[in-house]
């Protein structure tokens, strides 16, 4: 046992603080970290491991990870970027609203295995602790999808303030983690109206590709509406992040430029390359940190949340970028 926690804290150190040490091969610290930790998931009554890093009086910052245009990264970038923000010590829930179940299965928890999750939590059958799990990830924990939520979008129409279902649970259970990140679905629906009625920011993953706008502008103007009309006054846009990208070819270079010069800082210095590792990691269950700690892919996600930290110290204050934003999207769709 002393030897696999050794093992833990020394993968711990090599992802989080430096890639340039090289310890062990990626395999060999991988398959530590699903010895030590538990695949099958078990309820946790309240998050274990390290404290949350803020006082129990501050509620957690929760980033919605949306873009109603489809396989952009948004699960990828869910799953890996709650990962290594617990890496960096953070208290971390994930919370996985799209009926896909694809950030739960990328987790080791298929929604076929569980039978109490986010649509229970949303209907109010059960309180949210009941219904989290823990990770193979120390300070990540999951709130599953699960079959029931494909009905959820039904049952709730006739439900009293169903915008707030999520919104309500968190509220009431969320204090004690840092950040809560939750993976939304490839459509505007009440699903994700629920994530962004709960959400104090939205990450928006956008794919340097062609049709990199397609969805965006759309997201932005119902941002702008969850704002303006009162759903939630609070919802900021966290940035955008540019995923898959592959800087070899033309068009991927065009795009991304393209993008930086119309939103300008709103787009996150760290992009996110197109690497096989990220691809492969949900089929074994696993964030890619515990798949292949040094690759490009683990490294860009771990960059890509040092870099999300350093926001968050420096936007304390808050800006009205949701607004901007729709400004600078309809000015790139009138060019
Ligand atoms: N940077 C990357 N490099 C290589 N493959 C990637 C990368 N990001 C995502 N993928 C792969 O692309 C596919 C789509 O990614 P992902 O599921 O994260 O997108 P999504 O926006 O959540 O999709 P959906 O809209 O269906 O929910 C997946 O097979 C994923 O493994
Ligand atoms: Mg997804």
């Amino acid at each position: 046992m002393g030897s696999t926690l050794l093992a833990c804290c020394v993968l711990k150190a090599c992802v989080v603080k430096s890639f340039s040490i090289l310890l062990a091969s990626p395999g060999a610290v991988s398959s530590h970290i699903t010895r030590v930790f538990p695949a099958v998931p078990r309820p946790v009554a309240h998050p274990q491991g390290s404290k949350p890093s803020h006082p129990m009086d501050l509620m957690p910052r929760i980033i919605a990870i949306s873009n109603q245009k489809g396989g952009v990264g948004k699960t990828t970038t869910a799953v890996n970027l709650a990962t290594a923000l617990a890496l960096e010590d953070k208290m971390v829930l994930l919370v996985d609203i799209d009926p896909q179940g694809n950030a739960s299965s990328g987790l080791s928890v298929p929604k076929s295995d569980v039978h109490m999750g986010v649509a229970d939590v949303m209907l109010g059958c059960r309180d949210l602790p009941e219904a989290v799990v823990p990770t193979c990830i120390d300070g990540l924990h999951l709130l599953p999808a699960t079959r029931d939520l494909i009905g959820l979008e039904i049952e709730l129409v006739e439900a009293s303030r169903r915008e707030y279902r999520l919104k309500r649970a968190l509220d009431a259970h969320a204090g004690p983690y840092d950040f809560v990140i939750i993976d939304c679905p490839p459509a505007l629906n009440m699903l994700t109206i629920n994530g962004l009625a709960a959400a104090d920011g939205v990450l928006i993953p956008v794919q340097a590709e062609y049709y990199a706008m397609e969805g965006l502008g759309e997201l932005l103007r119902a941002m702008n509406q969850i704002q303006k009309g009162g759903l939630n006054r609070n919802l900021s846009r966290e940035g955008i992040v540019l995923t898959m990208v592959d800087r070899r070819t033309r068009l991927c270079r065009d795009v991304a430029d393209q993008l930086r010069e119309v939103f300008g800082d709103e787009v996150y210095q760290t992009e996110i390359p197109r690497n096989v590792r990220l691809g492969e990691a949900p089929s074994f269950g696993k964030p890619v940190h515990a798949y292949d700690p040094l690759c490009r892919g683990a490294v860009a996600y771990t960059n890509l949340a040092l870099e999300f930290l350093q926001r968050m110290e420096a936007e304390d204050g808050g800006t009205d970028s949701a607004t901007s934003a729709v400004d600078n999207v309809l000015k790139m769709e009138a060019s």
